[in-house]
């Protein structure tokens, strides 16, 4: 493989190595800086725990109280009153054939596209990222197929790490910072991010035109006259989203096809931007309507919530008692899907991922929340069938560096934790955790957690109770496109 070299989104302030000043990275076995730093317990440690018999915990009743608010959820998520479509059967399906369609995408602008197989096609080729090409439905709509499997490489690479979609309608706000509010302006936001699809409103809004107009028209009644040239500028795929244009102060990015691109779009008028902006809307609530129906399902924890003693083993009840006891960790990973849903500052110090990459002062929700605030397509905008009003008044100080509390539910198959991908195994966040998180100095905001001395058999339990929370993944009809 060779060298990658990789590019902050436009306006995020990350660190490139200069050329020579990291070491390459030849292939993914290699040893990477968090996977040497995984703690070493001391002899004593580790001598103390080797004598301890290996047997099931006495809870208390205090325990076992907390242990049962993590029990699965199977009913449905809640209702989602900005999205008329989430429940039609019709819509769902066009949403799940969308979903694993590339022809919304625009050219890949990363020349590290080498169309290896990490990669999703060659630099310059159009049609080539579909959302199943980051959130793998084989292993649990997390990206294990990006090179370093930690951020991920579509058009570009992204500048945090692909989070699962099982449970993820359960979530309040969407994504690490809670830069959307609704899984429709999710979706949108992917087509129009040139490290994404590199495409734009306009584009999918002519693509379904052109290759999905009868299903689309049967959700959504009839499509606007989208060939219709003189209202409607048609972007051939290879013209849709931005391409890179060296300028003296560094590469630039020029789009087309969304607002704000002072060309294609900007240019129409009012009425058939709305146009265009509805059919887009309603291919991204489709798709939403899709992504809701993804689950992880019940897991061996919850057949031992509900009484199958022998469903887990001594060292998975203990890491279950540690959970919610000295370690603390049900105080943020709380509810059905190990997750309170809120922002918290863990004090994670960035480190570099997938070779080059290290976001240095990524400030989370306060910045993702300011820009939700902002967004014409919120839920309490006009494209919105109703608001999901989960949006906070205004952004405070504990949101600065704070990130969503991932589930845990169906945790196995991530490849990479955290928001940057930097951690590579459950044993390092749990290490992780036990320091209480890195000195500060080197992340925005104030680290909420305290260390927990935790021993190795300790760490191990915990490392041993998460790999617990594997169900069976939503169906097998739903990890492929329709037929
Ligand atoms: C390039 C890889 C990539 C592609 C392609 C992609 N995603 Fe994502 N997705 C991500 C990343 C990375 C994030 C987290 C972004 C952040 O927090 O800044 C994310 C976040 C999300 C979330 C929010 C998850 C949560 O826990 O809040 C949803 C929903 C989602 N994507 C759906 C989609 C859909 C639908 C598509 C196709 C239209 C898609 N994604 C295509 C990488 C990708
Ligand atoms: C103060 C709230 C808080 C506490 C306490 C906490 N976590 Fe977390 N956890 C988070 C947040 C927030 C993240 C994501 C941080 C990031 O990416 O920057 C996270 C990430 C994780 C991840 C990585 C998941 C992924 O997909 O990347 C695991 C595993 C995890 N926590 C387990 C634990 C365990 C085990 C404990 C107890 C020892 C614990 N957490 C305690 C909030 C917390």
């Amino acid at each position: 493989m060779s060298r990658l070299r990789a590019r902050a989104r436009i306006g995020a302030c990350a660190v490139l190595c200069l050329l020579g000043a990291c070491a390459a990275d030849e292939s993914d076995a290699a040893p990477d800086a968090a996977a040497i730093e995984d703690d070493a317990s001391t002899p004593d440690d580790a001598g103390a725990d080797a004598a301890l018999p290996d047997l099931p915990p006495d809870f208390t009743e205090r325990e076992l109280a907390d242990l049962a608010t993590l029990r699965y959820d199977d009913g449905p998520p809640p209702v989602d009153p900005s999205n008329r479509v989430v429940d039609d059967p019709a819509a769902r399906s066009f949403g799940q054939r969308l979903f694993f369609d590339g022809s919304l995408s625009g050219p890949l602008i990363e020349a590290d596209n080498d169309g290896g197989p990490a990669t999703l096609g060659h630099v310059g080729e159009a049609g080539r990222v579909s959302c199943a090409g980051c959130h793998v439905p084989a292993s649990g709509f997390v990206d294990t197929r990006s090179p370093h499997k930690q951020i991920s490489l579509a058009s570009q690479w992204t500048s945090r790490r692909t989070p699962t979609l099982l449970e993820v309608a359960f979530a309040p706000l969407f994504n690490w910072d809670g830069r959307r509010d609704a899984l429709w302006n999710q979706a949108i936001g992917v087509m129009e991010s040139a490290a994404e699809f590199n495409s734009g409103r306009l584009f999918v809004a002519l693509q379904i035109y052109r290759l999905h107009k009868a299903e689309y028209e049967a959700v959504f009644g009839a499509l606007p006259a989208l060939d219709d040239a003189e209202r409607f500028p048609q972007l051939a795929p290879d013209e849709a989203g931005c391409i890179e244009k060296a300028t003296s102060s560094g590469p630039e990015l020029v789009c087309r096809g969304k607002p704000g691109d002072g060309a294609d779009y900007d240019g129409m008028d009012a009425e058939a931007q709305d146009a265009v902006t509805t059919v887009t809307v309603n291919v991204a609530k489709a798709m939403a309507a899709y992504v809701t129906q993804l689950r992880c399902g019940e897991s061996r924890f919850d057949a031992w919530l509900d009484g199958d003693q022998e469903a887990l083993s001594a060292s998975e009840q203990r890491g279950a008692q540690l959970f919610v006891a000295r370690g603390q960790c049900a105080s943020c990973h709380s509810g059905p899907n190990l997750t309170d849903g809120k922002f918290h500052n863990v004090g994670l110090s960035p480190a570099q991922v997938a070779v080059a990459f290290i976001d240095h002062d990524d400030r989370g929700a306060a910045e993702g929340l300011a820009a939700a605030l902002e967004d014409p397509l919120s839920t309490n905008g006009a494209h919105s069938d109703g608001d999901r009003e989960q949006l906070p008044a205004a952004v405070t100080a504990e949101h600065e560096g704070a990130f969503r509390t991932p589930t845990l539910r169906c945790m196995n198959a991530r490849p990479s934790f955290m928001h940057t991908g930097q951690l590579r195994t459950a044993s390092q966040v749990v290490s992780f955790f036990n320091r209480g998180g890195d000195p500060p100095g080197n992340y925005p905001g104030v680290n909420e957690l305290m260390p927990l001395d935790l021993s190795e058999r300790d760490r191990a339990d915990l490392v041993a109770f998460m790999a617990a929370l594997e169900g069976d993944g939503p169906d097998a009809s739903l990890r492929t496109a329709p037929p």
